[in-house]
């Protein structure tokens, strides 16, 4: 099967097509994936472009073999707490919520913060025996983005959504698949997602985008509401002694001390 590369901003966002589908993949293993500027602009540039490619019936969002993403790269925001520059996250929220085509993930390994927040927008998500999910933005003196202070109560209930939103609890592939975070537990994720996306390939595909609109019709309102929302308090927060005292904490390894903040 011939595939066509997409140029990407970023050599750690690999964009091909082959088939009907398009593949993104984030490919920067060596710091867990975790994601710079010119990967988001790469990511948002790859949905853009599959969303504007007739050739593209759906999507398929993976990481490498090991990892899926350890979400925001730590030493960006740390740029942004310097006045350096806004979040970099959110060109690639607005291509993600506004994607009119399907995208199934694949994760295997860890999805930290936006790795676990960019698949609440996803329609199928399959994970490995190995995959683990973490929002630690509270451990970061941070707070939800990606719309996931919306997503993520709807998704998994309340109360896993407040573990994981104010505990930064961890949840294992099963507890994820059982609180219906994710679609299924495969070995090989990146197959099962192939599969997938070749099913939908095969269906007629404004029927797939209609039905698909239709089912986000009723959110999209609470989802932009909460990306501004989210966006402004985000910022503010980055911007507290509270996150300087956890990325402090980061640097040193050391626990954070949060017991002077009221
Ligand atoms: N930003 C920048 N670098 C990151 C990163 C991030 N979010 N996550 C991992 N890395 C880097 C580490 O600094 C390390 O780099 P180094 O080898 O140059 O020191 C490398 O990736 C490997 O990370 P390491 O922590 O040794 O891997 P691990 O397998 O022990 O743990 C994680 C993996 C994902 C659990 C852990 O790296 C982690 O918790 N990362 C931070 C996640 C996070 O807080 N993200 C932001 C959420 S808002």
């Amino acid at each position: 099967m011939t595939s066509s590369p997409t140029p990407s901003p970023s050599e750690h966002v690999r964009v091909t097509t082959a088939a009907g589908i398009a593949r993104i993949v984030m490919d920067r293993p060596a710091k867990k994936n975790a994601l710079d500027g010119a990967m988001y602009r790469g990511l948002a540039d790859g949905l853009t472009a599959a969303a504007a490619d007739p050739a593209v019936r759906a999507i398929l969002l993976t990481g490498t073999p090991d990892v899926f993403c350890a979400g925001n790269d730590l030493a960006d925001f740390a740029k942004v707490r310097a006045g350096a520059g806004g979040l970099s996250a959110m060109d690639f929220l607005h291509a993600l919520v506004a994607c009119p085509k399907p995208i199934v993930a694949a994760v295997a390994g860890w999805a930290v913060g936006i790795g676990t927040t960019m698949l609440l927008h996803c329609d199928f998500v399959y994970a490995a025996p190995s995959a683990r999910f973490r929002t630690p933005f509270v451990d970061l003196g941070l707070c939800p983005e990606a719309a996931s202070s919306v997503l993520l109560p709807a998704t998994v209930g309340p109360r896993i959504a407040a573990e994981m939103l104010l505990l930064g609890a961890e949840v294992d592939a099963v507890r994820a698949r059982d609180a219906g975070l994710v679609t299924a537990i495969a070995d090989d994720p990146v197959a099962r997602a192939e599969a997938t996306c070749a099913e939908l390939a095969r269906r007629a595909p404004g029927a797939v985008r209609a039905t698909r609109a239709l089912v986000r019709r009723p959110g999209q309102a609470a989802i932009a509401d909460a990306l501004a929302a989210e966006q402004a308090a985000f910022l503010d927060r980055l911007r507290s002694d509270e996150a300087a005292e956890a990325a402090m904490a980061l640097m040193a390894r050391r626990p954070p001390d949060f017991s002077r903040f009221s």
